[in-house]
C-alpha cells in the first residue's frame, strides 16, 4: 500500500455547439421522439462539424480545466486519452493534446476501453501516483461518435453524441478529504463484436469494399447489449461499495455512464439510492461513451450539485465488453 492519497483536484467538460434533436432525427430515418424519448430517455445530442476533431473538443475541456486549477500545464507529467474515435489510428490523441497544450515531455497515450474509458484512465493515472512513476495526471474522456455513425441505422444514430470531460488526477495533500479511495475494472472479450467498428484496423484494412458495406461505423446489437449492461453496472457499483463497507444509503452521488435511462434507473434501484441522487444529463447528451461520465460530473460540480466532500459513484460500461467503477470524494 502508498502512502500517497491521490484526488480528483478539477474536472471540465466541452461540447460542440450544434445540436441535433429527436425531431431532426426524425427526418433522417424512420424514428419518432416519442420512440427515441422512451425507449432511452434522450432528446437531444450534439454533433461537431465537419472541421473538428477528437483533440480540439479536449482542448476546450483542458483550456478550462486549467482556468479552474492552480496547477499548470508545465506541472503535468502524465496524459491519458480515453476514446474510440481519436483523431488518427497513430499518432495518439494524447500526443495531439499535449502539443496543442505545450505540455513538456512526459508520458502520453491513448486507451480504449470504450464507454469505460475514463474510469479505466482514473484508475491508470492513480496507481501512476500512488507508486511514484508520476505527480499529476490529465485525465480525458473524448468521444466524437457522430463522426463513425451511420446516419442509415435507426437503431444506433439515435443514440450517440460528442464531447468531451478533462480531469486532473493529483495527490490529497495531508488532511484534506477530497480522495479516489477505490476504482474496479473489468471486461469480457466473448462479447466484443455486439459492439463494434468493423473496419480500418488491421482485421479490415480499409478498402472500396469496406467503405460500401459500411464497416466503419459503430455496429451494436443493443439489445443484447442492454441485457449485459444492466448487470454489469450493476455489480460494479454493488462490489465497490460493498468492499469499502458502503451502501447506496451513504452515497452522495451516483455517476452512471449515459447510455440509456432505463439501464441508469435499474443501477440506481440495485444499490438503492434515492433517484434525486443519481446524475442524468442523457437528454441534452445523449450517449457520448467515454466523455459521459466526466461530462455529467463537471456539469454537475458547475451548477453547484456536487460540492466538495461528496462521496461519489462513478459506474460505467462499454465495448470490449467493458466495465468499472471508481468511489470518491470530491
Ligand atoms: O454505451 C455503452 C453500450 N451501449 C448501451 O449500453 C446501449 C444498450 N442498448 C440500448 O440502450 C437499447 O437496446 C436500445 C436503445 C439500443 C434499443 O432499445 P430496445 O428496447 O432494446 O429495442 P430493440 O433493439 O429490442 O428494438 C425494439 C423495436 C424493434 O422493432 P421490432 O423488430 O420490434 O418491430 C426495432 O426495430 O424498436 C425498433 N427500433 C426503433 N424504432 C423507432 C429500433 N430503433 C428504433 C428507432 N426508432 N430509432
Amino acid at each position: 500500500m502508498s502512502d500517497i492519497r491521490v484526488k480528483i483536484d478539477e474536472i471540465a467538460m466541452a461540447v460542440p455547439d450544434n445540436v441535433l434533436t429527436n425531431q431532426d432525427l426524425e427526418k433522417i430515418v424512420n424514428t419518432t421522439d416519442e420512440w427515441i424519448r422512451t425507449r432511452t430517455g434522450m432528446v437531444e445530442r450534439r454533433k461537431s462539424d465537419d472541421h473538428t476533431a477528437a483533440s480540439d473538443i479536449a482542448l476546450k475541456a483542458c483550456e478550462k480545466l486549467f482556468k479552474r486549477s492552480s496547477l499548470r500545464t508545465r506541472d503535468i507529467d502524465l496524459i491519458i486519452v480515453a476514446t474510440v474515435t481519436p483523431d488518427h489510428a497513430f499518432p495518439s490523441t494524447a500526443c495531439i493534446l499535449q502539443h496543442k497544450l505545450g505540455i513538456p515531455n512526459c508520458p502520453a497515450f491513448d486507451i480504449s476501453a470504450g464507454c469505460t474509458g475514463f474510469i479505466y484512465g482514473i484508475t491508470i493515472a492513480k496507481q501512476f501516483i500512488e507508486n511514484g512513476s508520476a505527480t499529476n495526471a490529465l485525465v480525458v474522456g473524448v468521444e466524437l461518435l457522430t463522426k463513425i455513425t451511420n446516419w442509415t441505422d435507426r437503431n444506433t444514430c439515435v443514440l450517440f453524441g460528442d464531447g468531451a470531460g478533462a480531469a486532473l488526477v493529483t495527490p490529497a495533500h495531508k488532511g484534506e478529504i477530497s480522495e479516489i479511495i477505490d476504482t474496479y475494472i473489468s471486461s469480457d472479450g466473448k462479447y466484443g463484436n455486439l459492439l463494434i467498428q468493423q473496419g480500418g484496423g488491421s482485421r479490415n484494412p480499409t478498402s472500396k469494399e469496406t467503405v460500401e458495406k459500411n464497416m466503419h461505423t459503430l455496429y451494436m446489437e443493443g439489445n443484447r447489449v442492454f441485457k449485459i449492461a444492466v448487470k454489469s453496472m450493476g455489480e460494479a457499483a454493488v462490489r465497490i461499495l460493498e468492499r469499502n463497507g458502503f451502501t447506496g444509503d451513504n452515497i452522495d452521488w451516483l455517476i452512471p455512464h449515459q447510455a440509456n435511462l432505463r439501464i441508469i434507473d435499474a443501477t440506481a434501484k440495485r444499490i438503492h439510492i434515492l433517484p434525486q441522487k443519481v446524475i442524468i444529463n442523457i437528454e441534452k447528451y445523449g450517449n457520448t461513451s467515454s466523455a459521459s461520465i466526466p461530462l455529467a460530473f463537471a456539469e454537475a460540480v458547475e451548477d453547484g450539485r456536487i460540492r466538495r466532500g461528496d462521496l461519489i459513484v462513478l459506474d460505467a460500461f462499454g465495448a470490449g465488453l467493458t466495465w468499472g467503477s471508481v468511489l470518491l470524494r470530491y
